[in-house]
């Protein structure tokens, strides 16, 4: 039996990168998966691929319309929903006096407003033991040029963890957080537009085990924390990143 046998799980950004993997994982343990985001071709590629106990809604983290409809069809199709992963994200990697007020928005309302309101409004159809896993960045812990608009939202969604976690304790929702390191995604090979060479050269010199994360591998964190498992872990995060922010090898 699948460790999420009977389960319905929210995934925002499920069809792409982290979340797409978490979706495919989550299928495979029993569940049923709701997966969102702006692209209609690659929700029906991925639903398509998940088969029968899989919905894909179309919309955008930042419209909180978008989000009620999200819930509310996968309450429609589901009843009540057991997992929520807030996981939508952009980074733009700007230096400050490039950053214009929309770039500035953007990050913000996707990666920060779009999580917050994405627990919110999951709230009235959450069963009472259920289960939230944010996804933050180790770009927050560092000190990187370029990164702050990003790296402000994603300290935000890490702070957010705690708070809701203390919140949502009484109703026995657990709310945890992953962090991802890199990560081999969409998102680790057009940030900044560096050239892939750029890119893999500072893998091998900032992450100790010298390469990248795996999709699969953030999906098997996700799916400790969301599962039994985890039951008694709250307002905890699990950084997921070959050792790049604990371990120096020099
Ligand atoms: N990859 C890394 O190295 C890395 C490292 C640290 C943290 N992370 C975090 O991990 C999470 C997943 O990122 P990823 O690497 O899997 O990136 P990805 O492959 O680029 O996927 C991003 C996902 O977010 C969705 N999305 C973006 N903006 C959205 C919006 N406004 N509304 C709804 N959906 C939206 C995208 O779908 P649409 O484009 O169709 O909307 C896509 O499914 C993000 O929160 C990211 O910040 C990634």
């Amino acid at each position: 039996m699948g460790k999420l046998e009977g389960k319905t799980a929210v995934i925002t950004g499920g069809n792409d990168g982290i979340g797409r993997a978490t979706a495919q994982l989550f299928t495979e343990e029993g569940a049923n998966v709701v997966i969102f985001g702006r692209r209609q071709n690659k929700i029906d590629e991925v639903v398509a691929q998940l088969g029968e106990n899989a919905l894909g809604v179309q919309g955008d983290v930042r419209n909180l319309a978008d989000l009620e409809n999200l819930f509310l069809k996968a309450s429609e199709r589901f009843g009540k929903i057991d997992i929520v992963i807030p996981n939508a994200g952009v980074v733009d990697l700007v230096p400050i006096e490039e950053t214009t007020e929309e770039i500035f928005d953007r990050s913000l309302n996707v990666n920060l407003k779009g999580a917050f309101f994405t627990v919110q409004k999951s709230l009235p159809y959450l069963n009472d033991i259920a289960s939230i896993v944010f996804i933050s960045s180790i770009a927050h812990f560092l000190g990187m040029p370029t990164h702050t608009t990003y790296t402000t939202a994603k300290a935000g969604v890490r702070a957010m963890t705690a708070t809701l976690g203390s919140e949502l304790i009484p109703r026995g929702i657990r709310v945890n957080c992953v962090t991802p390191g890199v990560t081999d995604t969409k998102m680790l090979w057009t940030m900044g537009g560096f050239p892939k060479e750029a890119v893999n050269n500072m893998i091998e010199q900032a992450v100790p085990m010298k390469r990248v994360g795996n999709t699969r591998e953030l999906a098997n964190t996700i799916l400790f924390l969301v599962s039994d498992d985890a039951s008694f872990i709250c307002g905890e995060e699990i950084i997921v990143d070959g050792g790049q922010v604990n371990c120096m090898t020099v």
